[in-house]
């Protein structure tokens, strides 16, 4: 079956970011000139995505109103005879069709996910994190649904993790299947880095079959009385095989001030219309 939902998860209080969250989303915080949610929503839509199910939450508002058509601002455009800029806007509003959900307590990412178990019905389906922000010749949820359309079954986005960074990821036991691609013999979530089972930690993209669902129904709350997708995924594994797939691509990890701060000079450095001129500046500033 072809992939064609995915899942947004951006219910999150972003506490690391406070005070700044208290009343702006970070989902809204620019990389260069474009709110980080609109690099997952565009590799959505690049991957063949043909619907988003965004999950948002109180003080989010302003994700709605940024995918939204706003005729107010296309008609000042209009009147300045900002056609590239209005077409620009025009098409921002018409990526893709998405559905917003609102999760009413913030109880885990399991739990985020769980809101969106009608409207995915039967079907296989994809699951981005925004605060991963991965850059790529493909896009990295469309290597993935590569591999899911060859093996038929749940994929999870993985990468090389160093020793000192392990105890922020799941990292899984893998068996080789082929060239990146591995089975998923066992999931442990932050283990010790001697307790590891290998240096592959999960990102967040994932191709899950409906099943989840079901696994997230039972799971009891885990860390931080929050349901965990990791307890629901160490479950499905006991059901379902699970692959991994090491994709092709950088991954900025944008859910800490400094995380966001080293991506967006990253960003800029490659920006044809401000690039040289950082580089310059860096140079001097250092
Ligand atoms: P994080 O663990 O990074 O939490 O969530 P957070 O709330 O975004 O940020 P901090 O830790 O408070 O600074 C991982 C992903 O799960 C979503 C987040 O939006 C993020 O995409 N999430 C988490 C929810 O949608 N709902 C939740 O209840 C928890």
């Amino acid at each position: 079956m072809k992939i064609r939902k995915a899942v947004i998860v951006a219910a999150g209080r972003g506490t690391r970011f406070l005070p700044i969250t208290r009343s702006q989303p970070k989902e809204m915080l620019p990389l260069v000139n474009k709110p980080l949610i609109q690099y997952s929503v565009e590799e959505a839509v690049n991957s063949g995505i043909e619907q988003i199910f965004m999950i948002t939450a109180m003080g989010k508002r302003a994700i709605e109103d940024y995918f939204d058509r706003s005729f107010e601002l296309e008609y000042v455009l209009e009147q300045k005879r900002e056609t590239k800029l209005l077409q620009e806007m025009r098409q921002l509003s018409n990526l893709v069709d998405i559905c917003y959900i609102r999760q009413k307590e913030q109880l885990g990412l399991g739990h985020a996910i769980l809101a969106t178990k009608d409207i995915i019905g039967e079907e296989p389906f994809a699951i981005l994190l925004p605060d991963d922000i991965i850059d790529s010749k493909v896009p990295a949820l469309g290597q993935l649904i590569e591999v899911y359309e060859q093996h038929k079954t749940n994929v999870l986005a993985v990468e090389r993790i160093s020793r000192q960074d392990m105890m922020k990821y799941g990292i899984i036991e893998p068996k080789k299947v082929s060239e990146s691609v591995y089975q998923v013999l066992s999931l442990v979530e932050k283990p010790e880095p001697t307790e590891a089972p290998s240096d592959l930690g999960v990102v967040g993209r994932y191709i899950l079959t409906p099943q989840i669902f079901d696994a997230i129904e039972v799971i009891p709350s885990g860390k931080n009385q929050e349901i965990q997708l990791t307890d629901a995924l160490q479950l499905l594994l006991k059901q379902q095989t699970v692959y991994a797939y090491e994709f092709e691509g950088v991954r900025y990890d944008t859910g800490t001030p400094l995380g966001w701060l080293k991506t967006t000079v990253a960003f800029a450095l490659k920006n044809p219309d401000i690039g040289a001129e950082l580089r310059e500046y860096l140079r001097q500033l250092l």
